[in-house]
């Protein structure tokens, strides 16, 4: 690589602003050519499957029809932030701008709705492995909101429960250590569908029919060209077809067809390794030692690489939930790839082909792109369920003219061919890593959430940090990702030449972030507004006002380049002049994260995950009060979803 990082920052930073309009709004059919009452999907119970607004003119708003409550609607608002930005304070509590309000919705713990069967939250963390089964996870994170019948009244709101805190999910923490322990936080993992609706102010419907729990236990198939894959075969599944569960559930995204997908992470920490790894256990990071941060594999065999060396490969999908059927079996989509996927952003092509943006959040991992072969079709999933499973999985490489190109995951082309260790698409899926190695894909700072504009198409990807970048045998700074010992992370964003499914594209840094009064040349960033760094959850919505949550690690909120920032925030940015405001600070030792909005946008959906957490990530059970009470004031933290809503019934963020 030549030149200096900051002259190659520099010239991708030139091109800033400048690329941004909407030059999309001309060449696409506009919302009226396209709707098409054919086009509705209605399903069981009458449940819309659109998502109003995030999804363009083949999306929701030509599902719900011409309703001004769709896409164009809210669209006509224009990307205005009209709010009084909010000052960073240590706390313990939400806090929002003047004039909204913050409202818990769902904790840790409360039940998720099945008709009878809702066993009450024990706060001293009583409650059985079979309660927790029906009671909502740990560790909120990604989420979306379905609206019933379009309404921005009532819907189901899905979510991920990422990990857990073993010291706050049982009694005496993990002092002592039991299969029904095991249990229990595998059933505190997974995913809620949960239904909700607003009166005075938003509140679960008790029972519901749609209410659901996916676990770590939860019986789910694979699909596409891995599935049957020597490698996915275990003793337990001779055929590779069958997994158990879903877990390290970290961000997701809705379809335009009415699914969620939910994405496998840090799947890497639950599988204690062996004395001697193959290549490719190394390269996915299944090392020993990892079993002893859940120890799942102490009671679930499964989780014991040295008995069952092919059980970690069925972890690291993408897996579609349909939140409509609560008898539904989620379906891994092994055409989207295997990675320590962050989370999967849906849009669809011009002539309704799906377009799926993925990050891989690890150091020096990568943005991937999926763009199916076939239609979307009316009719909902009922139509779809095999759209995820035939298309062209690409990797991203950001080039130092501030062009890039996606690289199709193809085997049989450039190196990707039996004797380098890919002799059929099933091998280039599962070692997806290994692949975009070979094709020379840019190794990332640690892309997490991806977010397509609805209105330019730009499209929005957060890296959160790197503090390897640049260290002694680590990779060197490049354009796409310029600072060494990037503790601050930036936010990328790419324009594909043409449609969605183009393999070429315009790319710049829409910020780099940074905390102005800390002085470490490399930290130095460009914001324009209100200071935050590690970026991760990100969502454009349907009137273009792009919303950043924050995940600085709790061994480093507060310290060093964040001595400024005690606790994690979220803010909101037009990204077409760029300015950065701060929208709400999370209370201590959280992680804010998931967000989804009802299609109206006056109601704003967010996730706190792990108040109180402590900088090793493990609370002490005798003293788990000791960094945050939120949200009961009293009794353990608990993880929650919160609403926001501007008291005068406004849309949020105007
Ligand atoms: Fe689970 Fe990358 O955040
Ligand atoms: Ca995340
Ligand atoms: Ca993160
Ligand atoms: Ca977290």
């Amino acid at each position: 690589m030549s030149g200096s990082p900051h002259s190659i920052h520099n010239k991708a930073m030139a091109k800033d602003f400048d690329l941004m309009e909407d030059s999309n709004r001309s060449t696409n059919p506009s919302f009226h050519e396209v709707s098409d009452p054919a086009r509705r999907v209605l399903v069981r119970g009458g449940l819309a499957a659109a998502v109003a607004g995030l999804f363009g003119p083949l999306g929701a708003g030509a599902l719900a029809g011409c309703a001004a409550t769709g896409a164009s609607g809210v669209a006509s608002l224009g990307r205005g932030i009209g709010f009084k930005g909010v000052p960073m304070a240590p706390g313990d509590r939400v806090v929002v701008p003047e004039g909204y309000a913050a409202q818990v919705l769902y904790r840790w713990g409360d039940p998720v709705g099945v008709a009878g069967r809702m066993p009450a939250f024990r706060g001293d963390g009583g409650n059985s492995a079979e309660d927790q089964a029906l009671q909502a996870g740990m560790h909120h994170d990604g989420m979306a909101f379905f609206p019933i019948d379009g309404s921005s009244q009532r819907g189901l709101l899905v979510m991920n429960h990422e990990y857990v805190d073993d010291g706050l999910l049982h009694p005496d923490g993990m002092k002592t250590w039991t299969a029904d322990k095991v249990r229990k936080s595998m059933q505190a993992h997974g995913v809620s569908v949960i239904e909700i609706e607003r009166g005075g102010g938003w509140k679960q419907v008790l029972p519901s029919t749609f209410a659901r729990r996916i676990t770590a236990l939860t019986p789910m198939a694979i699909s596409g060209p891995a599935a049957g894959h020597p490698m996915l075969r275990t003793g337990g599944d001779p055929g590779g077809t069958r997994i158990l569960g879903t877990f390290s559930n970290c961000a997701s995204g809705p379809t335009p067809w009415g699914t969620y997908l939910t994405c496998e992470e840090n799947f890497a920490d639950y599988f204690e390794g062996t004395d001697n790894p193959d290549a490719h256990q190394r390269r996915w990071g299944v090392r020993k030692g990892n079993g002893a941060k859940y120890r799942w594999h102490e009671h679930e065999e499964r989780f014991d690489v040295a008995k069952h060396p092919n059980e970690s490969n069925r972890y690291g999908w993408v897996v579609e939930i349909d939140p409509q059927d609560p008898q539904s079996m989620p379906i891994k989509r092994s055409a989207l790839g295997r990675a320590a996927h962050e989370g999967a952003a849906t849009a669809l092509t011009a002539d309704g082909r799906a377009v799926v943006y993925m990050g891989e959040d690890a150091r020096f991992e990568y943005i991937y792109k999926f763009v199916s072969r076939d239609r979307m079709k009316p009719g909902g999933f009922a139509a779809n369920r095999e759209l995820l499973d035939h298309g062209t999985l690409f990797v991203a490489r950001f080039d130092v003219d501030g062009t890039g190109e996606w690289l199709p995951l193809q085997q049989g082309q450039g190196p990707l061919t039996a004797d380098k260790g890919f002799a059929n698409q099933g091998d280039v899926l599962i070692k997806s890593r290994q692949a975009s190695d070979a094709l020379g894909a840019t190794k990332m700072d640690r892309p997490e959430w991806t977010t397509v504009d609805p209105i330019s198409k730009w499209v929005y990807c957060t890296l959160t940090n790197n503090s390897n970048r640049g260290q002694p045998g680590q990779p060197f700074m490049d354009a796409a990702n310029p600072r060494g010992n990037n503790t601050m992370g930036q936010i990328i964003r790419w324009k594909e030449n043409g449609d969605l499914d183009g393999t070429r594209f315009d790319w710049n840094h829409l910020v780099l972030a940074s905390d102005p009064k800390q002085s470490r040349s490399e930290a130095q960033g460009n914001i324009r507004g209100d200071t935050f760094g590690s970026p991760d959850g990100l969502m454009v919505d349907a009137r273009g006002v792009l919303w950043i949550q924050t995940d600085v690690s709790t061994s480093t909120l507060g310290k060093g380049e964040y001595t400024n920032l005690p606790n994690n925030q979220m803010l909101a940015c037009d990204p077409t002049k760029g300015e950065i405001r701060r929208f709400m600070v999370g209370p201590a030792g959280c992680e804010v994260t998931g967000i989804a909005t009802t299609p109206d946008l006056r109601t704003l959906f967010i996730n706190i995950q792990h108040p109180g957490e402590p900088a090793n990530e493990r609370s002490d059970p005798d003293r788990p009060l000791a960094v945050s009470t939120w949200p009961d004031g009293a009794g353990r933290p608990r993880s929650a979803t919160v609403v926001i809503t501007r008291n005068d019934g406004g849309v949020v963020g105007t």
